[in-house]
């Protein structure tokens, strides 16, 4: 049953999808390389549930195909479904058995022995900070112990590749930080994964390469930072505590040699910067100067930005209105 081993572990082939005369994935080609992350990220409603489905094998392409480990998703349905895990962006575990039944009956159903099962049970419910809840049944979990226990039963065959969609939707800032420390364990231990998203912040924090699709078509790819330099160059910030200053402190900062930009109500003034050492020539010329300053910091456009150039709406305007903020990375002095 071996695959190819010089294939990627996850490759979409021109995927189409068509609901009645609706396309809601339209021509969507990617590859993941393997032990590597890739963020699907996209707006509501772009097609990301419905790419992953295709891929997973619950519902068939109209057109196109996914490649898993090498195994055709429309030929080879049956390996692929050994190959790879789903956590869905709806609950897949029963709520009237208590987090270790689930592993035991899904595990079972995995035709993984009780012994071992147990193992690996109790493993992932250590893993997810789960063994003081093993017992309670699932329905007395809250948001976050649900996605937890989702994700331990969707790893109980240790698959090679693991299919995530919004993994961390509606979890409070702590649970979400925790579940992407697990996530970065199985990737460095050869876990493949690809991720749905709709915040950027996940986005940047997991994977190495990003697909942006909107309105079932990809719009954008490439590494975080790569999709932030195509947003638009960093800037130096800096505010001056006297007023009276504004005119020599924008007399300074040209010698950047770029466009000094100047808000005089905040007394703060933009400039483009390269990175860190245009930021400490710049410090070392207003400490010269004496001229008083409040804040001075680097800021570089954020995933934020690249959304909104891309699509013309941020991806808060879509996010389930829990906290996706990502702010512009900003160092301060
Ligand atoms: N079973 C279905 N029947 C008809 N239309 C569907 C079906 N499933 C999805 N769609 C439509 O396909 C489009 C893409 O939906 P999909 O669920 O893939 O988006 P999504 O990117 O996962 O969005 P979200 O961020 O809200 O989860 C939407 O317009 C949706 O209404
Ligand atoms: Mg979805």
């Amino acid at each position: 049953m071996s695959a190819p081993t010089s294939a990627p572990a996850i490759e979409a082939i021109d995927l189409v999808k068509k609901f009645g005369d609706q396309t809601a994935v339209d021509g969507v080609s990617f590859t993941v390389p393997e032990g590597t992350v890739l963020g699907l990220l996209g707006p509501n409603g772009a097609g990301k549930t419905t790419t992953v489905r295709m891929m997973t094998t619950l519902t068939p392409p109209t057109s196109g195909t996914a490649r898993i480990a090498g195994y055709d998703v429309v030929e080879q349905p049956k390996q692929i479904r050994r190959a790879m895990g789903l956590t869905g962006q709806a609950a897949t575990v029963d709520e009237i058995l208590t987090g270790r039944e689930n592993i035991m009956m899904i595990g079972g159903l995995y035709g993984i022995g009780r012994k071992q099962l147990r193992a690996i049970g109790d493993q992932l419910l250590e893993q997810f900070s789960l063994t003081d809840a093993a017992d309670r049944p699932v329905k007395g979990y809250s948001g976050g112990m649900r996605r937890r226990i989702d994700l331990a039963v969707s790893l109980l065959a240790a698959p090679p590749v693991l299919f995530l969609d919004e993994p961390t939707t509606g979890l409070d800032p702590r649970s979400r930080s925790e579940l992407w420390d697990v996530l970065r364990a199985l990737v460095k231990q050869g876990t493949t994964l690809l991720l749905t998203t709709q915040y950027l912040e996940e986005a940047d924090q997991l994977a190495d390469n990003i697909v942006v699709i909107d309105k079932g078509r990809i719009i954008a790819e490439g590494s975080p930072l790569q999709l932030k330099e195509q947003a638009g160059q960093a800037s130096l910030v800096l505010t001056v505590s006297h007023t009276d200053d504004i005119g020599a402190a924008e007399g300074l900062l040209r010698k950047t040699g770029g466009e000094v930009f100047v808000d005089l109500g905040a007394r703060r003034l933009t400039a483009p910067a390269e990175g860190l050492a245009d930021l400490n020539r710049v410090i070392g010329w207003f400490t010269e100067s004496g001229i008083a300053v409040d804040d001075i910091g680097l800021s570089r456009p954020s995933l934020d930005d690249v959304f909104l150039s891309l699509t013309g709406h941020t991806a808060e305007d879509n996010a389930a209105g829990t906290d996706p903020a990502t702010s512009a990375q900003e160092t301060s002095v």
